[in-house]
């Protein structure tokens, strides 16, 4: 899909601002994150996690300290030089050029997988073949915690592809533009979404950073 690699040519040239476009250099935002961070660190320990679209792994570092261990994988290199030069704890994380929808990875490797501002790109066509090669890739019993973006109070979504994807432009700061997928799922279509494979699926927000935390845990029957 064109949309697909048009996102992944936006992330690849943002890559070196990234982390300072999102304000996780700002310890103001950080601290705002801090509860988001905890229950993850909270739904994530000690587990042997895979991370999906890690970028220049901030949610990787931060959650590091309560994982047995975490392999992070992004579709581009860039972003993973980013996160190289960090001093991050390197005997818990390994990174990893992996594209989401066909992860190098085994079947069963894996308890848990964390996926942070990734699922609000998928495309729905895709939903359901990314949730199963990742499910493939997690033992009977792995957890999976998504966190993505709460929508503005009063954002009008309005621009919508033909199966459905939410649509943004996004400029760089040397004029390119790209079209991304940015859904807004809500409660109610994430709990659709994966109770197919959950007999729980909760979702808790956190307003004043504007991010929806989404986890349930695989059922050891489905996959
Ligand atoms: C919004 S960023 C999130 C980065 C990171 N999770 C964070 O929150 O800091 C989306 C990430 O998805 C990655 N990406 C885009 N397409 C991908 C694909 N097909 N497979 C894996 N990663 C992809 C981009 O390189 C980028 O790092």
């Amino acid at each position: 899909m064109e949309i697909v690699s048009s996102m992944q040519r936006y992330y690849e040239k943002r890559a070196p601002m990234y982390d300072r476009s999102m304000g996780y250099d700002d310890p103001v935002v950080r601290a705002a994150l801090q509860p988001v961070i905890e229950r993850m660190q909270d739904l994530l320990r000690g587990r042997k996690v895979l991370e999906i679209a890690c970028g220049p792994c901030f949610w990787s570092s931060q959650v590091s300290q309560a994982v047995q261990s975490i392999t992070a994988t992004d579709y581009n290199r860039a972003t993973l030089a980013m996160a190289r030069r960090k001093p991050l704890d390197w005997n818990k994380i390994t990174l990893v050029a992996a594209d989401a929808y066909h992860l190098p990875v085994q079947p069963a490797t894996f308890d848990a997988c964390v996926a942070v501002d990734w699922f609000s790109h998928v495309p729905r066509s895709r939903i359901a073949s990314f949730l199963s090669e990742l499910h493939d890739r997690l033992r009977g019993g792995g957890v999976v915690v998504l966190c993505d973006r709460l929508p503005h109070a009063h954002e009008s979504l309005s621009d919508f592809d033909e199966e459905g994807n939410h649509l943004q432009q996004r400029l760089l700061p040397d004029g390119s533009t790209y079209h991304i997928i940015k859904h807004f799922f809500t409660d109610t279509e994430y709990i659709d979404m994966f109770s197919a494979y959950a007999t729980a699926v909760a979702t808790e927000h956190f307003p004043h950073c504007r991010r929806v935390l989404v986890w349930y845990q695989l059922d050891d029957t489905v996959k």
